[in-house]
């Protein structure tokens, strides 16, 4: 079994790009320019985005943080964005999920210009997805796709399984497993809460990507020996002994299924440390899309 270690993968990612960026910075030109809008004080929003803008402060991008009130207007949301829409130097804008209840996120993500949606979250970024045209891919599925890649991990004609059908990282995880490229290529099978006969669909996958958000939920009696496992969970659990009062938790009973698998990816340490990486790849692309 071998640990699919997301600290190694995501400095990888964040190694490239800051060697591009630093010859970008070299020859004068235009360094990619990532704007963050954060809205009220989540706790987990704001250390989200403080590692957001401190990965583009390591590898060489600029960014801009945008703090708004909780009780922002919809309408002086809608100007900050239009804002950066219209700032030739921005090229990639994200606006922190989740948003106050009197605001319409899905309203405001159709807002960002699909040239600037680097969480592929927009209507058009999933559109093209769908068709495999080029786009932004949302950071949870781009990340696994770089971390299969990174491991060389055979997926061509493998039964993928994946559990959630969400819109950010199920749904797009089983499109681009599916998709006639490497990574890729996997029969898939989408799971989720309607789903009859679970077990038995997991002990016939060769890959599973279990997004469901329950702690603990995916156990060995589920996996089939040499199975692939990636855990997207990241639930937060209230624990004493640590600092915080929780421990992050995910969707997998790692000590059971872990010795079963070829590999499998821990938590924490896994898939979520790849997301940034992969917010960063989407703002790099974004920066060269416009030449
Ligand atoms: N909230 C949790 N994850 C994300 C993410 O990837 N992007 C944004 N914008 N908000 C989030």
């Amino acid at each position: 079994m071998q640990i699919l270690d997301g600290k190694i993968v995501s400095q990888s990612v964040k190694d490239q790009l800051k060697t591009k960026t630093d010859a970008l910075k070299a020859a004068g030109k235009k360094l990619p320019h990532l704007a963050a809008i954060l809205i009220g004080n989540n706790g987990a929003s704001e250390t989200y985005v403080a590692s957001k803008v401190k990965t583009c402060e390591e590898i060489g991008f600029k960014s801009t943080l945008l703090r708004l009130e909780e009780s922002v207007s919809e309408a002086e949301l809608f100007a900050a964005i239009e804002k950066l829409n219209n700032d030739n130097d921005v090229d990639g804008i994200l606006v922190q999920l989740p948003l106050p209840k009197h605001i319409d996120e899905e309203k405001i993500i159709s807002l960002i210009h699909p040239d600037k949606d680097v969480d592929g979250f927009s209507p058009v970024s999933i559109g093209k997805l769908v068709q495999g045209m080029p786009t932004f891919i949302p950071a949870t599925p781009y990340g696994i796709m770089l971390m299969l890649e990174h491991y060389e991990i055979e997926t061509s004609s493998k039964h993928a399984v994946v559990i959630g059908r969400s819109n950010i990282v199920g749904r797009p995880m089983s499109i681009l497993l599916s998709q006639n490229s490497n990574p890729g290529n996997c029969t898939v099978t989408v799971c989720h809460s309607r789903t009859n006969n679970l077990k038995e669909i997991c002990l016939q996958a060769d890959i599973i990507v279990a997004a469901l958000g329950k702690p603990g939920f995916l156990k060995a009696d589920m996996v089939k020996e040499g199975a692939v496992v990636i855990d997207v969970g990241i639930t937060r659990v209230a624990d004493a002994t640590k600092k915080t009062g929780f421990a992050i938790k995910g969707d997998v009973d790692f000590a059971e299924v872990a010795p079963k698998c070829s590999y499998i990816t821990p938590v924490p340490g896994g898939v979520g440390l790849m997301t940034i990486g992969a917010l960063m790849m989407n703002t790099y692309n974004a920066c060269e899309n416009k030449k």
